[in-house]
């Protein structure tokens, strides 16, 4: 993760339109914890991430920024909604596990790693075992000749399984090894100890009986998820993902705005969200948590938090949550012509979503450029005229102008349309000009 900042930016670019503050914030947040990695450990101590809270309607980007920053960084990083949690005492999720997730997260990143590191390894240790059913091996008797052949029958067979050839061939497995891994992450690390054991009971218990027929296809990967358990040092796994969730970590903590208690309807709130904003407080200060994979010290974890703030301001949150976040980026709700260039400059436009969906049925979409100009306009104008879901509204108004050419697509199999400006003033004009009709279908 040695991105500059401009880099992150421009990464940013192709996925999220304007919003220049929100990801110049972030991609200097994230250049810092690069730069602290490089300081001697006194002076990396003494650092600490400042948090950052985008403050920006809805439908503006600021999820789809997290979205873009987790799928592009290759440091723990989750996204979790900060409605989801409840006090500690009350049933449900407390904040902490929200720490056992990211460590979560960054035990897959380095195993993901090791094991590409250790893919030859790997990669033997599978072929090895289906060659050995496919083709048992000599016993010590045969004669030097039988074992010539055999070595030449080995390798042609190894080149079978590795091409694919032998994959619809069943074989028995024995799989007594696999540990099975149970979804425990929403449980406490005590529970999370106990169930651990559990299924290490359970895995000796199945020793004996635990042999599957299964095809050579399915018996790859199975093998590979058994070798990367044998072969992969585990302890020194967990080690090296609790320090990297430590020093590395980024929380995305969603929907902050949710726990905010508003004055206007704070006789209808209910009141474990004060409880959430204080079990937050230790946790985005620094504290220990511990996970069944050993103790993390969250100092410094990074949280980016986000929330639309229609209903409650940041000065609703407790004062001392509002000190743990001192950067603040609003970001700005959308042009018309911000809402063109969603459409057009987007790597995943949902343009392209309705030309790659309808492509499937052997018909050619195309939009006049003047046709996504007027789209873009209308809604806008549906935004300003009823409530402004951002980018969210283009949806709508797409789904509306091709629904009737999307249900019969059928009948322009290897044909092409065109959505021309005329074609969405016919489909919307009406709708948009009529303020009840667009708070309906819009
Ligand atoms: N600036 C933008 N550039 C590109 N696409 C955008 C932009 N803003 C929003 N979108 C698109 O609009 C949709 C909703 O955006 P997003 O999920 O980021 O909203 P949000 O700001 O998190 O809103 P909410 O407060 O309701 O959670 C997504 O599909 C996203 O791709
Ligand atoms: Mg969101």
């Amino acid at each position: 993760m040695n991105m500059t900042p401009r880099e992150i930016v421009a990464y940013l670019d192709n996925y999220v339109i304007g919003q220049n503050a929100a990801k110049k914030t972030i991609a200097l947040a994230l250049r810092t914890r690069y730069r602290r990695m490089q300081l001697d450990e006194t002076l990396q101590n003494e650092i600490m991430p400042k948090n950052i809270l985008m403050i920006g309607s809805t439908g503006v980007g600021k999820t789809e920024i997290s979205r873009r920053l987790a799928k592009m960084m290759s440091v723990p990083f989750i996204k979790v909604e900060a409605s989801k949690y409840t006090e500690v005492g009350f049933v449900g999720r407390d904040v902490e596990s929200m720490i056992r997730d990211l460590v979560v997260n960054s035990i897959s990143i380095v195993k993901a790693e090791q094991e590409e590191s250790n893919r030859d390894k790997i990669d033997n240790y599978v072929l090895n075992k289906i060659v050995e059913k496919l083709l048992p091996p000599l016993p010590e008797s045969a004669s030097e000749s039988k074992k010539d052949d055999y070595q030449t029958l080995l390798a042609a067979m190894e080149k079978r399984v590795e091409s694919g050839e032998m994959d619809d061939k069943i074989i028995t497995l024995d799989l007594a090894k696999l540990n099975i891994e149970f979804d425990d992450s929403g449980l406490p690390p005590e529970m999370a100890k106990v169930q651990e054991s559990f299924s290490k009971v359970f895995a000796s218990i199945n020793k004996e009986d635990n042999t599957k027929e299964v095809t050579v296809k399915d018996a790859k990967s199975l093998l590979r998820q058994e070798a990367s358990q044998k072969l992969l040092d585990s302890a020194s796994v967990n080690a090296e993902a609790l320090r990297r969730a430590e020093n590395g970590g980024i929380i995305f903590l969603d929907e902050i705005d949710k726990i905010a208690l508003s004055e206007k309807s704070a006789g209808r709130n209910d009141p474990s969200k004060e409880g959430v904003q204080r079990d937050l407080l230790p946790i985005v200060e620094g504290s220990s948590v511990s996970t069944k994979y050993g103790t993390i010290n969250t100092d410094h974890i990074l949280f980016i938090a986000a929330g639309a703030f229609h209903v409650s301001k940041p000065s609703d949150l407790i004062p001392e949550l509002q000190g743990r976040f001192p950067l603040r980026v609003e970001l700005e709700s959308l042009t018309e012509e911000t809402l063109y260039q969603i459409l057009t400059q987007t790597q995943n436009s949902l343009l392209k979503q309705y030309i790659a969906l309808l492509g499937v049925e052997g018909m050619t979409l195309t939009f006049e450029d003047e046709a996504i100009r007027a789209i873009a306009k209308l809604a806008h104008r549906a935004n300003e005229n009823t409530e402004d879901i951002g980018a969210r509204r283009l949806h709508t108004v797409l789904e509306n102008i091709l629904e009737e050419i999307s249900y019969d697509a059928d009948e322009y199999k290897a044909k092409e349309f065109v959505v021309t400006k005329d074609l969405v003033h016919e489909k919307l004009d009406e709708v948009v000009e009529d303020d009840d009709l667009s708070r309906y279908i819009l």
